[in-house]
């Protein structure tokens, strides 16, 4: 692109599940970005009472934070909306609700500043932060892993991806969330059964492994709750080690599941690869906290010879910065942006 600025910066903007965020970030003339402010408000405690994330509060909560974190992230970045070369604005997927918020807060800040507009799929800021955070050339595996999704994603250049696999029912976070639950620990359940499980007994319960040694790269992880609401009320009242026994159980089957079905993934990159002499797999979202998964990861990458990329907590989670940094990749490769009139799109 030969008349590339040597010098990008971009305001981005997310709303689509349960945090409201602002970013700027700046883009230099050979692709290395930087994160100039990165603002995350999440709305964690106004939900955590209903065990979930409860659509009508968030797109309220996102309303009322919204403009504040803007400005935030502007000053943090010593900049003006006048200052930047476009705005993107995360459309989808995710709660209707709060895309609307993100989206038409976007679009006013472009028609009043006149500067450019990047309607940006979530999906699609998860997949390029390793390019942000690691600087990664293409093409590279990316495992997303949240409340909301469970995705292996060949990314192949900007806006060129390939979902390989997905779930078929719960997403991971969910799976984690739903055992909390079930067990009696606090939302969301990652975190609490993460805890619990270190002083758990891996081998008490022996849980389903499903799709487990099948060649489409699907996942399931229903039927691995299924089991554990089975084994909870097999022996139920629960003791504090029978909690334990079973997070440590449950969190076993899940990264004996991932090692198989990432394993193969990682088969199919390098058949199709050949050439990729440093091939990479990018971890994202909620769940890639999790020490346990992330140490089973490891050491597969290590065994095919992969790099294991974990960008830092805050830009696995949900950001802006992401979306503000897929917006920089369109707009250094020269795709066009989006007409006022883009609608948010719930499914994408
Ligand atoms: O990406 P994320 O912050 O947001 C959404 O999906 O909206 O992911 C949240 C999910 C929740 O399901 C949470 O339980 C899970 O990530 N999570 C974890 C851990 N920390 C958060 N799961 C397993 N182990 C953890 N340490
Ligand atoms: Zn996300």
């Amino acid at each position: 692109n030969g008349h590339m600025r040597s010098n990008l910066v971009i305001l981005g903007i997310e709303t689509s599940c349960d945090e409201t965020a602002a970013s700027v970030v700046a883009r230099d003339a050979e692709g290395r970005g930087t994160i100039l402010s990165n603002v995350v408000l999440s709305q964690l405690e106004e939900h955590s009472a209903y065990g979930g994330v409860v659509p009508e509060i968030a797109a309220r909560a996102h309303v009322e934070a919204l403009d504040t974190l803007i400005e935030q992230a502007l000053v943090e970045a010593d900049c003006r909306l006048k200052d930047v070369d476009a705005i993107a604005a995360t459309s989808g997927p995710g709660l209707i609700g709060g895309l609307i918020v993100g989206l038409m807060t976007g679009k006013a800040l472009a028609l009043a500043s006149g500067k450019p507009l990047y309607a940006i799929n979530h999906l699609e800021g998860h997949a390029l932060t390793a390019r942000l955070t690691d600087g990664l050339g293409f093409p590279y595996l990316m495992l997303l892993v949240s409340g909301g999704h469970t995705q292996l994603v060949l990314v192949r250049g900007v806006g060129d991806y390939e979902r390989w696999g997905t779930t078929i029912d719960d997403a991971l976070g969910e799976a984690f969330d739903k055992t909390a639950k079930l067990l009696g620990l606090p939302y969301p359940g990652g975190p609490a059964v993460e805890k619990a499980a270190a002083k758990g007994n891996p081998g008490r319960f022996n849980l389903p492994r499903p799709l487990v040694g099948e060649t489409r790269l699907d996942f399931s992880f229903s039927g691995l709750k299924t089991a554990v609401r089975q084994a909870a009320t097999a022996i139920a009242p629960l003791g504090e080690q029978d909690v334990a026994d079973i997070c440590a159980s449950f969190q076993h089957a899940v990264s004996r599941t991932l090692n198989d079905r990432i394993g193969r993934g990682l088969q199919r990159f390098r058949a199709l690869f050949p050439e990729v002499s440093d091939p990479a797999l990018v971890v994202a979202g909620g769940v890639a906290a999790n020490k346990a998964l992330r140490g089973t990861l490891d050491v597969l990458c290590t065994r095919h010879g992969f790099r294991f990329v974990a960008p830092p907590h805050v830009l696995c989670t949900d950001n802006a910065a992401m979306i503000a940094w897929a917006g920089l990749e369109r707009l250094a490769v020269g795709m066009e942006p989006d007409a006022l009139d883009v609608q948010p799109r719930s499914r994408w």
